[in-house]
């Protein structure tokens, strides 16, 4: 799938008025390509992958907005399409975020929702700093989506806050290769 191909589809799923996931797909994407480039300097990173990475890896949403049926979901469209790489960043990008019970009728293992990959590290943390439309700092993200979910998905809080300690450990693996944090690279 190219980037193109990936815009199209997210172009094609059906919306609801108010609905801004699309941006914040466009948005992931965009983030974790300034990271990739960055980091481009360093080390070996395909910044054009990591691009359609970050578009692809909320795709779910066009099903479900469930924090975490959305990423089984994603994972079974982008599979469907034969896009096995892409798949794995709708299950990975919320980095351990999933239900055990849920495993076996989307036929996932644990292992399918961990970052390994440099590449799958950057989608996680732009993930954490798109905000409407704004690159924010994690926290403040974290405390707005917070918000969201203390009323739809209370369960769902500690979940979300164990992402700071996770947010720090690879923010301290980019400034360790780059001598800048995520931050500084993006200017935030
Ligand atoms: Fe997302």
């Amino acid at each position: 799938m190219t980037y193109e191909q990936g815009l199209e589809l997210l172009k094609s799923f059906p919306k609801k008025p108010g609905d801004d996931w699309d941006r914040h797909c466009i948005l992931v994407g965009e983030i974790a390509f300034r990271l990739a480039r960055a980091l481009g300097a360093y080390m070996p990173i395909d910044a054009g992958k990591v691009r359609l990475m970050g578009l692809v890896h909320d795709f779910g949403r066009s099903v479900s907005h469930c924090p975490y049926r959305h990423s089984y979901e994603g994972h079974k469209l982008l599979m469907k399409l034969g896009e096995a790489e892409l798949a794995r960043i709708c299950t990975c990008h919320s980095n351990g975020t999933y239900k055990p019970q849920d495993l076996e009728e989307y036929g996932l293992k644990p292992e399918d929702f961990y970052v390994r990959t440099m590449e799958e590290k950057l989608i996680f943390i732009s993930d954490n700093l798109e905000c409407h439309g704004d690159i924010v700092r994690q926290e403040v993200r974290l405390s707005e989506t917070i918000a969201r979910y203390e009323k739809r998905n209370p369960e769902f809080v500690p979940v979300l806050k164990s992402k700071l300690e996770e947010f720090k450990a690879f923010d301290k693996e980019i400034r360790d290769i780059s001598s800048r944090s995520v931050y500084e690279i993006l200017g935030i």
